[in-house]
This record gives C-alpha cells, sequence and structure tokens, in this order.
C-alpha cells in the first residue's frame, strides 16, 4: 500500500563496514561445482566478504557514519537495525549496537529481507515526524552464516556487510519524496530460511518476481513524488543480480549507467546491499547536492520497497 507522504527529515551521512576475509569465485570452484565465469555470468559477483557478527558490523558502519555526520552521538533518539541475520533470536542485535557504540536511546530489528534498510529508512522519517530528532538507520547481515555452503545454487550469491546512514530533523520539506513498501506473502517459499537451517531458494522464480517487484515499487515511489524516470540522477538498487538490475532499468527506461553497483565485489549482502551502493557512489563524487536517487529494493517474503530522495547530506 503507498500512503501519504512523510517529510521533514534529511539523510545526512553514510558509513559502511565490510569483513576483512575475502572469498572469489576461485575460491568457490575449490568447495562446489562451479566456475568463475558461470557466477559472473549469471550474477555478475566477482566476489565476496565474509565474517563476523551483525552486531559488529553494524557498529562500525555506523561509527563511520556518525563521524561523517559530526553530530553528538547523545543526540541520537533511536537506531532501527535492519537485518535478516540477528545474532541472537533474542534480543534484538539492536541493542547489542547499541551497547557497542555507547548509545542511550531506543532499538529495535526490522525484518524485511532485503527491502530492509529501505523500510528502516521510511520508518526513521516516520518517527522524526512523531517527535524525534535523529535516528540511526543500519542494514547489516552475515548471510554467510545460514548460508549452504555446499549449495552451489546459493552459496555463489550470498555474502556479509553492512551500512548506515544518520536521518535528522529539518525545517524544510525533508528529502524523502515518495516511497512505497509492499510484501507477496504467497511467494514466502521462494526464499526462506528456518530455524537452526541454511537459506533455501527457487532463483528463478525470485528472479522473475524481483523484476517486477523493483519496476512497481520505483513506479509507484516516483508517482507519490511527482517525478518521472528522466528526473532520477542515480538509482541505487539492492545488489542481488546484475542482470535483475538490467533487466529492472530496462522496463523503467532508465540508463544502466545510472546505477551504483557494487555486487562484483560484496556480493548479496541483503539489508546492506543498498547503503553499500549509496556509500560507493557517495565516495566516488557520484552523488552531489540536491541529486534525485531512487533507493530500490526486493527480497524474501516477497518484500518490495522504494524511496525516492533528494541527497542534502554532507
Ligand atoms: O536478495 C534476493 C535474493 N535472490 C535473488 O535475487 C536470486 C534471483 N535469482 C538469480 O539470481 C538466478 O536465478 C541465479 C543466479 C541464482 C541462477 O541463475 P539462472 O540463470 O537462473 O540459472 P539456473 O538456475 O537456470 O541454472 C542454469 C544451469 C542449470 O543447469 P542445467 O539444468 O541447465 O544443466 C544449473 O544446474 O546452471 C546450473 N547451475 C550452475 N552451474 C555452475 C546452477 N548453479 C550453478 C553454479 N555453477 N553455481
Amino acid at each position: 500500500m503507498t500512503s501519504k507522504l512523510t517529510a521533514g527529515a534529511r539523510m545526512l551521512s553514510i558509513g559502511t563496514a565490510l569483513p576483512d576475509k575475502v572469498v572469489t569465485n576461485h575460491d568457490l570452484e575449490q568447495m562446489v561445482d562451479t566456475d568463475h565465469q558461470w557466477i559472473v555470468d549469471r550474477s555478475g559477483v566477482h566476489e565476496r566478504r565474509i565474517g563476523g557478527t551483525t552486531a559488529g558490523l553494524a557498529a562500525e558502519a555506523a561509527q563511520m557514519a556518525i563521524d561523517r555526520s559530526g553530530i553528538d552521538p547523545s543526540t541520537i533518539d533511536l537506531l532501527i537495525l535492519a537485518t535478516t541475520s540477528p545474532d541472537r533470536q533474542v534480543p534484538a542485535t539492536a541493542s547489542t549496537v547499541q551497547e557497542l557504540l555507547g548509545l542511550s536511546c531506543g532499538a529495535m530489528d526490522l525484518n524485511a529481507a532485503c527491502s530492509g534498510f529501505v523500510y528502516a529508512l521510511i520508518a526513521a522519517h516516520g518517527f522524526i515526524q512523531m517527535g524525534h530528532n535523529r535516528i540511526l538507520v543500519i542494514g547489516a547481515e552475515t548471510l554467510s552464516r545460514i548460508t549452504d555452503w555446499t549449495d552451489r545454487t546459493t552459496c555463489i550469491l550470498f555474502a556479509d556487510g553492512a551500512g548506515a546512514a544518520v536521518i535528522e530533523k529539518t525545517d524544510g520539506p525533508g528529502d524523502l519524496h515518495g516511497w512505497h513498501v509492499d510484501s507477496n506473502g504467497a511467494l514466502e517459499d521462494a526464499l526462506f530460511c528456518d530455524f537452526d537451517g541454511k537459506i533455501e531458494m527457487a532463483g528463478k522464480v525470485i528472479f522473475k518476481n524481483a523484476v517486477l517487484a523493483m519496476e512497481n515499487a520505483a513506479n509507484r515511489s516516483l508517482e507519490m513524488a511527482n517525478l518521472t524516470p528522466n528526473d532520477i540522477d542515480l538509482v541505487v538498487p539492492h545488489q542481488a543480480n546484475v542482470r535483475i538490475v538490467e533487466a529492472s532499468c530496462k522496463r523503467l527506461g532508465i540508463p544502466y549507467e545510472k546505477t551504483s553497483m557494487v555486487i562484483h565485489r560484496t556480493g548479496n549482502t541483503s539489508s546492506a546491499s543498498i547503503p553499500l551502493a549509496l556509500e560507493d557512489a557517495w565516495s566516488q563524487g557520484r552523488v552531489k547536492q540536491g541529486d534525485n536517487l531512487l533507493l530500490v529494493g526486493f527480497g524474501a517474503g516477497m518484500t518490495s520497497a522504494a524511496a525516492v530522495m533528494t541527497w542534502d547530506g554532507v
């Protein structure tokens, strides 16, 4: 469902964290019946990073975002951690991150699979409308812990990482102009992980529905923002498969060159993938003040989410 436009907040800064350990496609060739070129051609992944804990990666990314923003961390009101691979079933990993960062604020996990960061960003804007001033939004995952490293249809894709953003109340209308969140629970069995289990995925089903879900979420958020695909300067898509992003861009009429892609070096890091790709574009000078960004993700559930925002950060 698409609801009324929210406003009044902006993304101040972003930060990221990736584990040190690199696993290349050639490393995977030693573990399962696959080859580097197949993985590159079918997904776009060349290598991925693995290791650490969700809380540890989340705290590292968040600290970078806080440092870049220049804010006093004691002014943060809420921490929302989007994750589908929490460190424990209870308590929320957000509470561990809060302790690691030495914050005094509300803390909660949000699980909307790979759409999680965009869901959390939209939720943060809502909390700010209700009176909060500063919110830390994080997407962090250690998918390597729930990946079956003997299953060549999934282990070539998933990896670990984190990205974070500081969201701050503004006097003006804010940077979020349109948004959309969705879920199609009928497809829950296409991608799931049971308690004590490993990720299982019907790749083709997810692929086909992902392209449609991304197109729909993007169009609905553009409509709300009263913008067209031509107005978008940069697309920051969920990094699941280069071919999914290419097909979605084609359907939306947005040149693929306008996307930020990091999947070749990160793999699919679920909730972390959109902030990782946003930070990559920002650090390369591809994100300028006033640029219109389209953040769009999809994931298990099947969830999807999009946000059209103007960059007004540091
Ligand atoms: O965050 C959201 C999560 N997930 C996704 O977005 C995943 C969406 N799906 C995909 O990205 C793709 O479906 C995959 C990358 C997972 C697979 O690509 P595909 O083009 O759909 O390949 P396929 O499943 O149709 O397999 C083609 C062939 C099969 O062999 P046969 O039956 O044609 O002989 C597979 O057995 O490739 C084989 N295959 C592999 N070969 C080498 C499957 N996995 C591998 C592998 N290495 N790792």
